[in-house]
């Protein structure tokens, strides 16, 4: 069901300020950077091998990543696993006895389908599930 891990995203205060490590010190390649507006977060994505980093940046106080910062501090925020079949693998995790945020699939950055686990279903891991676009 799951292929690889997609990427892992990681709340930061301020793309601007915490791209220089990732991107220049680490010598990630920048994959691209969007906004999605439905979360209020501006998304860096860099690459590590068949896997990304994904840096998240509030864009509004009320942002949920804004809020996870003010709780917990910057830091991982979830890890996303790639699937074939979203829609497969959300009926599973459901069928499973599994919660999810999302019962369907919303759209992602850069044209991928994505769907969130809840973190009390995954062990207090936030765990999205990741349908790459094509
Ligand atoms: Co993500």
């Amino acid at each position: 069901m799951l292929t690889k891990i997609n990427h892992i995203g990681i709340a930061v205060q301020s793309l601007e300020s915490a791209l220089p490590f990732y991107r220049d010190n680490l010598n990630m390649p920048l994959a691209g950077i969007g906004e999605v507006p439905e979360q209020k977060v501006r998304v860096a994505m860099l690459q590590v091998g068949e896997s990304m980093i994904e840096l998240l940046e509030p864009t509004s106080e009320d942002s949920p990543v804004a809020r996870f910062i003010e709780k917990n501090g910057a830091g991982i925020h979830h890890i996303a696993y790639e699937v074939n079949d979203i829609e497969a693998a959300i009926t599973k995790v459901i069928a499973d006895g599994g919660k999810m945020i999302d019962e369907r699939p919303r759209s992602g950055a850069h044209g991928t389908r994505i769907a969130f686990i809840h973190p009390k279903s995954s062990f207090g891991v936030l765990t999205e599930l990741c349908q790459a676009g094509h």
